[in-house]
């Protein structure tokens, strides 16, 4: 919401600007010169301001310029206004060093910051948000002393550091949130005392927070979430001004002492979520001296032992007060206690996700009269659910209450009639039979989530609540006819998927649900056809109908719609898709495992943004699709076990596929030479990624395209590219297995720094294993079996230190197997079937003749199949959600809410992750967690 906020000052100055006339003087000539030649370079289409600005005028009374009495020009304010500047445009403004408030945001400025500007000795306000600035900013600006107000946020190409800053300095607010400025906080930002704004959410900046900042004593607002500092933070005994604390995002450590905070006798929000901070959580946290709307969120760390009692502090608490605590994701353990209920003022209490045990009696609640929110899900707490004591008025306020994963067995009766509900979230309980009817009249309810529990029927035929728009009831047992809507109805988010629906799906369903836009069946037993309907959403952003039996042809209005970003049509039964056309906006399409033919496969080209593309599992005969080439933003290209056939060079396209991360060709009749010139324009591969952690501040740049003057889509298309690059980054693979390939193994594929598994097996290479292979220094997993190559074993391939699968079986291989590193760890299944192989695992090292008993059977499959079925709809969701709900970007509370759950999602895809990433040391047996038997 801040970031909304600096919109709206924005706005504001920019219309008091225009309102409030400048100072008319005589403008001195060559500075009138200088703005005009500035003007000469830019390119514009609706400015208002630049249409004022001619030879013929004084150039003080031109709007957006302010003078001087003696027509000094002091201020140049042309934001806002959808200007091109240049570099050169930029250099004639090296004449106005009389400058003091420079104010250019959300123009597009493709060009570093010019270094004169450190020269304006008067230069006070220096405004470039959302500038599209590249380069390195030049620090010596922040040392002039006559600044005092930076704004340099959201220019994401723009990295810098921060100087040692001057004695004198007069800075008041510093704002770089979004950027890549990186580094140390300097210990000498104590010396500017005048500050009050500090706004690095989001960039590089390391270290620890310095010490020196307990002078800060004039500081109102402190917002570093999403860097990487360390080390514990700083007392603030000093600086009572403070309102808002951010950290959030960051590694820092140590316990909260509370006692070094009680002089922020403002304090509104205190979010310190999403670090590394431990110990307990001191009681007297809750008598800082919280404003009436104060937020307290130390959500996502590590605090442990019991909740603090509260009972002692409350009489700090002044009466009405609407406090909200998050201490959401910690390792909080024992009983909440019942002081809990002492704190009157409470208004929003979430406590999820920790290891909270014993009974809590829910008729406490009803002393907290102000309870608007609580949160009780993902613990061991044993809820008391004597609801008949309770009385209606009791906590009368609560609009949302969460009980997730308490082993409920049954609805808590005591939500009847609450009409003022608005969300209601039960999942992943016990719950059985049916949804009550009193859940369907709970009018204003907007959120619903059932999912994962064990019920069986909706208990209506059609759903009448117009308010609600996210509908989850996933994996329950439902079966029978996909319910009606009521109309009119906003569902906008709508889950029905692994239950046991078996109708068809209304034909009509799309002209009820006319604000869906996410909506997943997947997973049931629907049969008929796709309705065409569905496209009547204008804004649908992901269908997943994937899971089914659902016949016929996927609808051509589906592969028009401007909106749909994912669709999932995998495993059913369909036979056609019609051509995909100029419109097609698709990220992720995956249409494996119907009995698709391939005349639409050259429409695909219209698909520009493609990501994912799985046509894997139809019946689709046809050449290699060069024509894909084109589409540079793929990264996953899965064709499997279709009939495609030929060669794969593709001499004639110039495409190459820069980001591409995995192919899979198994299972087809392509032959001929595999093109290693093709090889190596597969940049993505090429870049060795290294040990880099992923971690929540490497998923800071999902969002990277963010900028302030971008429209929504324009932010997602970026934000959601990244996130699958980073995704897939751990998942660079190749897989030509099965087919007819010949000749040798191109030495270029020793190029491909970064690939983790390579399967080559099953075809018809010859000639002797590349010695390049041991470049590939990320590789897990190398099958080549069952192939006519020759030659020794290359002892470089010990240099593979995270191999921990090898399938060199049934080749022509000769010589001596070399010993050492990972070679130790395979066992006679790698290496058998190569007559002129010898050593150990397959005979004993002294050569006697013993050798262990021969192991049938098929090796070849172990370990390399990618399990699409996990990966393939858990990224479309999440990411999709991202793309959908793109307007909510900035504000702070949901993109929260979408790293965590993007984080954990990536960690329920590959829970190896954290094992992986977490220390500095690769583990090297990982690959059964992701690769399918
Ligand atoms: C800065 O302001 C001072 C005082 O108004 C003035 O004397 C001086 O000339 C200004 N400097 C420049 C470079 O315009
Ligand atoms: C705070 O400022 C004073 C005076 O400027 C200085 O002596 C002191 O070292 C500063 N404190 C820290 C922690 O840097
Ligand atoms: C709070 O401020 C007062 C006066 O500014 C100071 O004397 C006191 O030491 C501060 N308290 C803490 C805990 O730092
Ligand atoms: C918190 O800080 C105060 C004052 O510096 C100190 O007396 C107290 O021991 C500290 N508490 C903890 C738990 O470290
Ligand atoms: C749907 O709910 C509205 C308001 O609660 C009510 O007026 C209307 O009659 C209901 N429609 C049906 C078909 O039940
Ligand atoms: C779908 O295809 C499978 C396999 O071809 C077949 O067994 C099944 O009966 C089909 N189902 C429907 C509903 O057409």
């Amino acid at each position: 919401m801040k970031t909304l906020l600096h919109f709206f000052l924005f706005l504001i100055t920019l219309w008091v600007s225009i309102i409030i006339p400048a100072v008319h003087s005589q403008c001195i000539k060559n500075q009138q010169l200088s703005l005009l030649q500035f003007k000469k370079g830019l390119v514009f289409n609706h400015s208002t301001k630049l249409i004022s600005w001619n030879a013929s005028t004084d150039c003080c009374s031109w709007v957006g310029i302010t003078c001087s009495r003696n027509g000094h020009v002091l201020g140049l304010d042309i934001s806002f206004e959808h200007i091109s500047v240049n570099s050169s445009s930029l250099f004639h403004l090296h004449y106005l060093q009389s400058l003091s408030v420079i104010k250019l945001d959300g123009n597009n400025i493709s060009a570093p910051v010019p270094g004169f500007f450190a020269n304006f000795s008067n230069l006070t306000i220096l405004s470039l948000q959302g500038c599209n600035l590249h380069g390195t900013f030049p620090k010596e600006i922040f040392q002039l002393p006559s600044l005092q107000s930076i704004d340099l946020s959201y220019n994401q190409q723009l990295d810098g550091s921060l100087p040692e800053f001057p004695r004198n300095g007069s800075l008041r607010n510093l704002h770089l949130s979004w950027t890549k400025f990186s580094g140390l906080l300097p210990n000498s930002i104590g010396n500017l005392k005048m500050l009050s704004t500090i706004d690095i959410d989001a960039c590089e900046f390391t270290g620890p927070m310095p010490k020196s900042m307990t002078n800060l004593t004039q500081l109102v607002s402190l917002s570093m979430s999403f860097n990487k500092l360390e080390g514990s933070i700083p007392s603030f005994s000093g600086a009572n001004n403070v309102g808002d604390i951010d950290l959030s995002y960051n590694g820092l450590t140590g316990t909260i002492n509370s006692t070094h905070w009680r002089n922020l006798t403002k304090l509104s929000s205190l979010i310190l979520s999403s670090n590394k901070l431990n110990g307990n959580i001191p009681a007297s946290l809750f008598s800082l001296n919280l404003s009436p709307t104060g937020l307290l969120d130390l959500s996502g760390n590590q605090f442990s032992g019991p909740f603090p009692e509260t009972s002692n502090v409350s009489s700090y608490l002044p009466n009405g007060l609407n406090l909200r605590v998050d201490f959401s994701s910690n390792n909080l353990e024992g009983p909440i206690p019942m002081s809990i209920f002492s704190l009157r003022g409470l208004k929003t209490l979430d406590l999820s996700s920790n290891n909270l045990s014993g009974s809590f009696p829910l008729d406490g609640l009803h002393q907290l009269r102000n309870l608007s929110e609580l949160d009780l899900s993902h613990n061991n707490l044993f809820l008391t659910h004597d609801y008949t004591n309770f009385s209606y008025s009791s906590f009368s306020q609560l609009s949302k209450l969460s009980l997730a994963s308490l082993k409920l067995r049954t609805f808590p009766n005591f939500l009847r009639n609450r009409s003022n509900l608005i969300g209601l979230d039960l999942s992943d309980n016990q719950i059985n039979g049916k949804i009550p009817n009193w859940i369907w009249s709970l009018s204003n309810l907007e959120s619903l989530n059932l999912s994962c529990n064990s019920l069986d029927s909706l208990n209506v035929h059609s759903i009448n609540i117009t308010n609600l728009d996210n509908l989850d009831l996933h994996s329950n047992q439902f079966h029978g006819q996909i319910p009606n809507f009521q109309p009119p109805c906003y569902l906008y988010y709508l889950d029905f998927s692994k239950n046991y629906f078996s109708s068809i799906i209304p034909s009509t369903i799309g002209d009820v649900l006319l604000s869906i836009g996410i909506f997943s069946l997947s997973s049931n037993n629907l049969n008929g056809i796709i309705p065409e309907s569905l496209c009547n959403s204008p804004y649908l952003t992901i269908l997943d109908l994937s899971n089914n039996s659902l016949s016929g042809t996927i609808p051509q209005c589906l592969t028009t719609m401007s909106s749909l970003a994912v669709l999932n049509l995998r495993r059913n039964n369909l036979t056609n898709v019609d051509e995909f056309s100029h419109n097609c906006s698709l990220k992720k399409l995956d249409i494996s495992g119907n009995h698709i033919q391939g005349q639409f496969l050259k429409s695909l080209v219209n698909c520009t943004q493609l990501e994912i593309l799985n046509l894997g599992n139809n019946l689709i005969t046809e050449p290699f699709p060069c024509f894909l080439r084109n589409i540079s933003t793929l990264s996953v290209l899965v064709l499997r076990s279709n009939k495609f056939f030929g060669h794969i060079g593709c001499r004639k396209t110039n495409g190459t596929w820069p980001v591409l991360r995995m192919i899979d060709l198994a299972h087809n009749n392509f032959s001929g030479e595999i093109p290693g010139r093709d090889l190596t324009t597969w940049q993505a591969m090429r870049t060795s990624k290294g040990d880099a952690p992923l971690n929540i501040s490497n998923l800071q740049w999902l969002y990277a395209g963010a900028s302030f003057q971008e429209d929504t889509i324009m932010v997602t298309n970026k934000g959601s590219e990244m996130e699958l690059v980073n995704v897939l980054t751990l998942f660079t693979s190749i897989d030509f297995s099965c087919n007819k390939f010949n000749g040798s193994i191109p030495e270029e594929i020793g190029e491909l720094k970064s690939l983790y598994a390579l399967n080559l097996s099953n075809n018809a290479f010859t000639g002797a294993l590349p010695s390049s292979l041991g470049n590939l220094s990320e590789l897990e997993s190398l099958d080549l079996s069952k192939n006519k190559l020759s030659g020794q074993i290359p002892l470089e391939l010990t240099k593979l230190t995270f191999l921990a699968f090898l399938n060199l079986s049934y080749n022509q291989l000769v010589g001596r197997i070399p010993s050492g590193a990972q070679f130790s760890t395979f066992d006679a299944a790698s290496f058998e079937g190569n007559k002129g192989l010898w050593g150990p695992p397959l005979t004993a090292d002294n050569n006697t003749g013993f050798s262990p008993p021969k192991q049938e059977g098929n090796h070849s499959n172990l370990g390399h199949e990618i399990d699409w079925d996990i990966i393939c709809p858990e990224i479309g969701f999440t990411c999709g959600f991202g793309i959908a709900i793109g307007s909510l970007l900035f504000c702070k509370r949901w993109r929260k809410w979408y790293y965590r759950a993007m984080y954990n999602m990536l960690l329920k895809i590959f829970p190896q992750l954290e094992r992986r990433f977490g220390h500095h040391r690769r583990h090297v047996y990982v690959h059964q967690r992701y690769w399918r038997r």
